[in-house]
């Protein structure tokens, strides 16, 4: 569904571009009192300072919103998360606070796999429902593009039954969101491979990742790259095969501990590189010269008690960093956004225009959308979001606060308060 519509009174706060901000161009927002937007069938067709005159019934054909001085923004781009999954992992978190490591949980036999159990047995009708309960939740907080993965199936069946709840999501008419669906079938080796790791590449590269490429059913392919999960020689191997099929790459890269995912991330061309808590001098300065994403996730920092990645170092060091929520039910169970944006600010020493650009232009770049989606200008699509005062460094010093007010989404007005 798309609109006419007119948001006038507002005062417009975006970053300006097509393509990601790197280094200091990351801080650099335009900021517009009395600013009017028009969208028309959902795409951006004028930006800029109020305009009082009628022409020829013209106005008519528009919804007209008044937005009273609140700052419009960019509609947010939540690009990594992992929303489709059955069952939940409470227990694991409540081990976690005893003091026991994520990656133990994992090596005896919980974390991923428990859940995979649980996909496993979960049918499409309930993984779509809760998927979609999470994503009216994301949209209350301003985010109008998800990007979601697989990777709770580990088998041919379930890994394409995520993706087809992903692509229903996206192909609703009425979606408050918009989806990008990512395959990462090699998220764990599943216990019929156990010790088996190369063996489930080559099923993943043989047997799923053609099916997925043919029926269009994931625009990425992405690796857990990791110390006992799959090596760099593994994940590049994996990579390789997936770009050749013509996906999109990603990586899940230095996230436990500091492997050389960055620097894979850099040498295959990747979109993006995700998490990077340990990721080293080098890795960085890679994927500053080959323009991969760093797509920074510190509410996983925060659940897992893990030192959080270095934001500023990365911005200062000239790489593009998007910020991401990395929802899931084991590592990060939380979408917060207004957390996210506290974090960002407060622990990786990020500006509050630095975190804006993060979850808007560089989230869509993350995603190859950024000439799409990402900021408010003409010939984008008219995803935004209504702040609910005029002042936007409320979006971190309100820590874990919702303050949008409404969501727009191809031009459709969605209140949140
Ligand atoms: O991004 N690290 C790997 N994948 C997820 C966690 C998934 C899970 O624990 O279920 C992450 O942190
Ligand atoms: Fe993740």
């Amino acid at each position: 569904m798309t609109e006419n519509l007119i948001v006038f009174n507002a005062r417009l706060v975006t970053p300006v571009g097509f393509t990601a901000k790197k280094g200091k161009e990351m801080g650099e927002l335009l900021v517009m009192d009395n600013a009017t937007v028009e969208v028309t069938d959902g795409i951006i067709t004028y930006v800029g300072p109020n305009r009082g005159e009628e022409r020829d019934g013209y106005y008519q054909r528009y919804w007209h919103y008044n937005a009273r001085g609140r700052c419009l923004l960019p509609g947010f781009v939540d690009s990594h998360t992992h929303l489709v999954f059955g069952g939940e992992r409470a227990e694991e978190f409540s081990w976690r606070l005893q003091g026991e490591s994520y990656m133990s949980i994992m090596q005896r036999g919980g974390g991923i796999v428990s859940t995979v159990k649980a996909t496993r047995t979960t049918n499409f009708i309930q993984l779509r429902a809760k998927a979609e309960d999470f994503l009216k939740r994301m949209s209350l907080m301003g985010v109008t593009t998800v990007e979601g993965k697989s990777g709770y199936g580990l088998n041919r069946e379930t890994e394409l039954l995520q993706l087809k709840v992903l692509h229903s999501l996206g192909n609703d008419e009425h979606r408050r969101v918009d989806i990008v669906p990512t395959f990462l079938g090699a998220h764990a080796v599943p216990e019929e491979y156990k010790g088996r790791t190369d063996e489930y590449v080559d099923f993943l590269i043989r047997d799923v990742m053609p099916t997925v490429k043919e029926h269009g059913l994931a625009e990425f392919c992405d690796v857990f790259c990791e110390e006992g999960v799959f090596s760099i020689e593994q994940s590049r191997r994996l990579l390789q095969a997936a770009r050749d099929m013509g996906f999109s790459l990603k990586l899940h890269a230095d996230e436990i501990v500091s492997l050389g995912g960055a620097e894979l991330a850099a040498e295959l061309g990747a979109v993006s590189a995700d998490h990077l808590l340990h990721a080293s001098d080098t890795g960085i300065r890679a994927m500053a010269e080959q323009g991969v994403v760093a797509t920074l996730l510190p509410l996983t920092a925060f659940a897992l008690r893990e030192p959080y990645a270095r934001g500023r170092e990365m911005i200062d060091s000239g790489c593009a960093v998007a910020l991401a929520t990395d929802l899931n039910p084991g590592s990060c169970f939380s979408g917060s956004i207004p957390l996210t944006f506290a974090l960002a600010c407060i622990y990786m020493h990020m500006s509050i225009e630095e975190a804006i650009t993060a979850l808007t232009l560089n989230g869509a770049a993350a995603l190859k959308r950024a000439d799409r989606i990402g900021s408010i200008e003409v010939g984008k699509q008219g995803d935004m979001v209504v702040l609910t005062n005029d002042n936007y460094h409320f979006l971190p010093y309100y820590i874990g606060m919702n303050c949008v007010y409404t969501t727009i989404k191809r031009g459709v007005i969605y209140p949140s308060v």
